[in-house]
């Protein structure tokens, strides 16, 4: 039944502790009007903060005549740690005289190596990243946003997302994502406040201050080929990695959190290989370039068209510059060794603006 709070200095579900199930809704604004644009927002701030305190969507008026405000399938649940998280994407800016709060760092991602992308599971004007230790209260979260914004945002794509792949908090156990692997070992933390502010959040390099405290949000849908994934051998998924599947440990150590030995050789061959994942994306070698990564496991059945699994990472990054997941993943694209495993179907870019404080709201805060 925990709460987590929906004010502050940032928003909440970046750094907050990685809830365990995923809604992510990408929303196009179909109206001409700013106003109209406002006024859903305003009412998004509303119920996203009394979801989030565990209370139903604010009736109007209660009438039993017209449908009720709230849909219901979240009464009597505990608030399960939800956090709804907003982003707006490259696109908006162009429209309703916003484009004088463009970040320039926001522009769609470019094509990647590695991309196999699904346009209906692309882009998007406005995100809503909602997550939460029961997946009904996140669903009803992006359901309601949704209802609430009807005639103004259409939802363009949604995600779910059963099971956590990252920590974000020092006190989390490591979780493993569908390779069978933990994942988030050396991923950024919670309560390391100078690391954040140097890679997570929007500074004053910005050249749009009211973006200050807030982060860019990249969402990557990466399906894994877990048949031939499976087929793998144990010593050949560690190779890929460069770590050890049931301790987590790198090749070079024993322990999870041993720090990696990338100039280790033996018998003449790098202990964890040119082309391991751990390797080519770490900050080692990448000009000390780090990320936040809060992604989920994901299974949408199968793909009709083989028979095979459709399930893999939703990959979620907050970057203070996205032009690092750029980088980094023109490494990855090109001389990962996972990449025989995977392929990416998805991909969005948005701008997470700061928290709010009391008595303001995302209406107000955009325009
Ligand atoms: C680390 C899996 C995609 C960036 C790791 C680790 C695993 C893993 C098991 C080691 C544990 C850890 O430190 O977290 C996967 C899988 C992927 C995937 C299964 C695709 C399905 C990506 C992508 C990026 C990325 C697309 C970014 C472009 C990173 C980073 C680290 C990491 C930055 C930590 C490196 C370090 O700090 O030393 N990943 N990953 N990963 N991954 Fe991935």
């Amino acid at each position: 039944g925990r709460v987590v709070p929906f004010r502050g200095r940032h928003q909440a579900g970046i750094i907050t502790p990685a809830q365990d199930r995923l809604v992510f809704g990408a929303f196009d604004v179909v109206t001409d009007s700013a106003g109209a644009l406002r006024d859903v927002l305003d009412a998004w701030t509303i119920a996203a903060e009394a979801m989030t305190q565990g209370r139903s969507v604010p009736a109007d008026d209660g009438s039993p005549q017209a449908p009720p405000t709230d849909t219901g399938e979240a009464l009597g649940l505990p608030p399960a740690a939800l956090t709804v998280t907003i982003g707006y994407g490259p696109r908006l800016f162009a429209r309703f005289g916003l484009a004088t709060r463009r970040p320039s760092a926001l522009a769609e991602l470019p094509p990647l190596p590695g991309d196999r992308l699904d346009p209906a599971r692309c882009g998007g004007d406005i995100c809503i990243q909602a997550c939460s230790d029961d997946p009904q209260v996140a669903f009803h979260a992006v359901r309601n946003v949704t209802r609430l914004g009807r005639g103004v945002v259409v939802l363009r794509w949604l995600q779910l997302g059963f099971g956590r792949t990252s920590s974000t908090t020092t006190g989390q156990q490591t979780p493993r994502n569908l390779m069978g692997f933990k994942d988030g070992t050396r991923n950024l933390r919670a309560d390391d406040t100078a690391a954040l502010d140097r890679h997570v959040w929007i500074g004053t390099e910005t050249d749009q201050p009211w973006l200050i405290g807030g982060s860019y949000l990249v969402a990557r849908r990466i399906r894994m080929l877990i048949e031939a994934w499976d087929r793998a051998s144990l010593s050949e998924q560690e190779r890929v990695i460069g770590r050890r599947k049931v301790s987590g440990a790198p090749l070079t150590g024993s322990r999870e959190y041993d720090p990696p030995d990338f100039s280790a050789v033996r018998a003449g061959e790098l202990v964890i290989p040119s082309d391991a994942h751990i390797r080519l994306a770490s900050p080692e070698h990448n000009a000390g370039r780090r990320m936040l990564r809060r992604g989920y496991s994901y299974t949408d059945g199968i793909d009709l068209s083989t028979g095979e699994l459709d399930a893999g990472l939703f990959f979620i990054s907050f970057h203070k510059d996205p032009a690092t997941f750029i980088a980094v993943q023109r490494i990855l694209g090109t001389q990962d060794a996972l990449r025989e495993y995977i392929v990416h179907t998805g991909s969005a870019l948005f701008v997470c603006p700061p928290g709010l404080q009391d008595g303001e709201s995302w209406g107000r805060q955009l325009f």
